[in-house]
């Protein structure tokens, strides 16, 4: 719905068959609004901004300058209209989170796949979230499940605002952010939950022996991934393959059970598998 309101911001100014295509970027993100704007716009960004600004009454638009980078994923953004602030509050799941834009990962495009994990959750586990980001995960399965969370991330300004987030949210002891790289962790953690969440597909696969020496015996692994080439069906199947494969080096697995979780690009998918295992 707001994108097609974004759609209509910009009618008249920029035309053409590729609007679609090129709007389907738009990120809501709180307050602010971040798009991707084709090269040929470049010469009137600041007026798409601010029709953008006027048509979805946000606080500010951004436009992103990169892609997501390797490591915090953190994405470039420029400042189009409204007010210069990267800072925001975002609501999803009955939570709120202090987001800044600038300075740390986040999509609402996760939004599905933090409630179905939170879900899956049983009430009082013991999870571990490795790459936490600013909380969003780990908040929404400890309020809706009461778990106890472990919250690892290594970008200090993600750890920053997870600690407002776990305050704000009123989650203060079950909630227990970490300022690490998730390795450093597991002699820390080894043994000590139900349940872990590996939402960082670039490293998911490489700390996987990680992951399954910080269960306490039976327990679960949720892994994400992107695979390029062939349709949903296809790219699961191949990441299915290669995580047991890489797994099985750790653990026995008893289910594995995978779905992709959204398009990243022509014929990539972010893709992710829910397993159980038992270690080794
Ligand atoms: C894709 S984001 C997580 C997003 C989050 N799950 C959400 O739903 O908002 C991945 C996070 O992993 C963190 N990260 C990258 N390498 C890491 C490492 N070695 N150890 C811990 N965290 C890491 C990044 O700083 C980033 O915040």
């Amino acid at each position: 719905m707001r994108k097609s309101a974004v759609l209509e911001a910009v009618e008249g100014l920029v035309g053409g068959e590729d609007l679609r295509k090129a709007l389907k970027g738009v990120d809501i993100i709180g307050r602010i609004a971040v798009i991707k704007i084709p090269r040929e716009w470049q010469g009137i960004r600041h007026q798409v901004g601010e029709r953008i600004l006027a048509k979805l009454g946000v606080d500010s638009v951004y436009m992103q300058t990169a892609p997501a980078r390797h490591g915090d994923r953190v994405r470039g953004v420029e400042w189009l209209a409204g007010k210069r602030s990267t800072v925001t509050v975002y609501s999803e799941h009955g939570c709120k989170f202090f987001v800044d834009i600038e300075k740390v990962y986040f999509s609402p495009r996760l939004s599905n796949e933090r409630r179905r994990i939170a879900d899956l959750v049983a009430h009082g586990e013991t999870v571990v979230n490795m790459f936490a980001g600013v909380g969003t995960f780990s908040i929404i399965i400890a309020k809706s499940k009461g778990a106890k969370v472990f919250s690892i991330d290594n970008n200090p300004n993600a750890f920053e605002l997870m600690i407002e987030n776990v305050a704000q949210n009123r989650l203060n002891g079950k909630v227990i952010p970490i300022l690490a790289d998730a390795r450093e962790t597991v002699a820390e953690l080894e043994g000590s939950a139900e349940r872990i969440l590996m939402p960082l597909p670039e490293l998911a696969e490489a700390y996987l022996g990680d992951a399954v020496r910080m269960l306490r015996g039976e327990g679960w692994i949720h892994v994400y991934a992107h695979e390029k080439g062939g349709n949903e069906f296809d790219v699961v199947e191949r990441a299915k393959a290669r995580m047991l494969k890489s797994a099985g080096q750790f653990a026995e697995v008893i289910k594995c059970e995978g779905k992709a979780v959204r398009s990243i690009g022509r014929k990539s998918y972010q893709v992710v598998l829910d397993m159980q295992v038992k270690p080794h």
